[in-house]
């Protein structure tokens, strides 16, 4: 094969300045230094196999569903089984009773009331969350702007800010119990304060954002982008959402982690109609309308609520097993007891190292163990390491026992 040809401007491109300071994130860093004897807690998708009916879903989708662009918010369809679903079980988490799951199925007292929202004007759906992200900042964040986003948090938020041109102001979250402070969150808001990104459940904390916390965001002024991504994967009671909490409150969401269905791209957002018009417009012009398989699929899904409790149900029973194992290994073997994530796939944890980069690095390489160093997250993330339990079982303990075994070594 012979090689492109390269000349002045292919050996030294001028990168644009959006981008210098950017790079893959760490995530993806370690990711690559997986050889085939590495255990890998580092990832961040379930380790859950579609079920017959979600094959028979895609077959259908495949088979039957169009091929074509639809229309840029999404199909009318599914948005309108968005738009419901915000308001009960199917995208969120109120769930079935069942034996050791006491949650009311009937309409609960402490839920807000519920709100509507119009699947014509005030629905999108996005090829992912992260997309959906980006359309969001694209549509309101210029330069000079700042964005406040969580430190330890999701480390998407900053960068996406940083391309818009703004600059991310962090608000910490503080060990042991990682509660989000409303009162230090909300002093960070000054005039170029643009938006808020919040995201309960937390990747990489595991924690949830109790509701009063998030209705003082939601009325504290600025725009408010709620990443709930992981709301449908919750242990004891499913966690509140932002939705209609204010007219500033943008909620995002997504398939991905709910679903396992991180490679199809499906997302959604959800706004008022003002908010969203700008929004569908960014969106347009970075993806035009998500994949029209991955919506014929979500339709079926969505359509399907006995089959979609169910699904969610054992979702959540597999990953409150893989939690409780990981919670047993990491006390043994690493000798730290954390609170046990209330949502979400991730442990944090707390290592006996300077420098956790080098850490993660080094098990990876030594101990053929990925995790992700907490300093990928922020700041405050420094002297942790986030452990998926996106993993079996073996996995679980096989890779801790690795990290807990290289600790004792490199303690000698
Ligand atoms: C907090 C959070 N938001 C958004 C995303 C992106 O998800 P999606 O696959 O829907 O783009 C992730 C993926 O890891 C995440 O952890």
């Amino acid at each position: 094969m012979t090689k492109q040809p390269s000349n002045q401007a292919t050996q030294n491109p001028r990168i644009a300045k959006r981008l210098a300071n950017i790079e893959l994130s760490l995530i993806r860093q370690i990711n690559a230094l997986a050889t085939p004897l590495s255990v890998n807690l580092g990832i961040g998708e379930p380790n859950v196999e579609p079920d017959e009916t979600l094959r028979a879903f895609a077959v259908k989708a495949a088979a039957t569903g169009s091929w074509h662009y639809t229309p840029n918010a999404g199909t009318l369809k599914l948005r309108t089984l968005i738009a419901d679903g915000g308001r009960e079980s199917r995208v969120g988490g109120r769930s079935l009773p069942t034996a050791g799951n006491q949650v009311s199925p009937t309409p609960d007292s402490r839920l807000p009331t519920p709100v509507e929202f119009d699947p014509k004007s005030e629905v999108c759906v996005t090829a992912g969350t992260e997309e959906a992200l980006f359309s969001i900042m694209q549509a309101f964040v210029d330069p000079g702007d700042e964005v406040l986003v969580p430190n330890p948090g999701f480390l998407a938020y900053a960068t996406l800010a940083r391309i818009a041109g703004a600059t991310p102001v962090t608000y910490e979250i503080d060990p042991p119990d990682w509660r989000v402070d409303a009162d230090a969150l909300l002093a960070r808001i000054t005039p170029k304060t643009k938006l808020i990104v919040v995201n309960s459940p937390s990747n990489p904390l595991g924690s949830v954002i109790d509701r009063e916390t998030l209705q003082r965001i939601a009325n504290a002024g600025p725009l408010v982008v709620s990443d709930e991504v992981y709301r449908a994967i919750w242990y004891e009671t499913p966690p509140p959402s932002m939705l209609g909490m204010s007219g500033n409150v943008i909620v995002v969401g997504g398939m991905s982690k709910s679903h396992a269905m991180t490679g199809l791209r499906l997302g959604w957002i959800l706004a008022a109609e003002t908010l969203m018009k700008p929004i569908v417009t960014a969106h347009q012009y970075i993806a035009t309308c998500a994949s029209a398989f991955s919506q014929s699929l979500a339709e079926s899904i969505l359509s399907d609520d006995a089959w979609n409790r169910a699904w969610l149900e054992r979702v959540r029973a597999q990953f409150r097993a893989q939690r409780e194992s990981a919670l047993f290994s990491i006390a043994r073997e690493l000798e730290v007891a954390i609170p046990a994530p209330a949502a979400a796939f991730y442990a944090f944890v707390p290592v006996p190292s300077y420098d956790t980069e080098m850490f993660a690095r080094t098990l990876a390489t030594d101990a053929a163990v990925l995790v992700i160093p907490g300093v990928a997250f922020g700041s405050m993330g420094e002297g942790f390491i986030r452990i998926s339990y996106a993993a079996s079982i073996d996995e679980i303990g096989t890779g801790v026992e690795r990290i807990g075994r290289w600790l004792r070594g490199a303690a000698l």
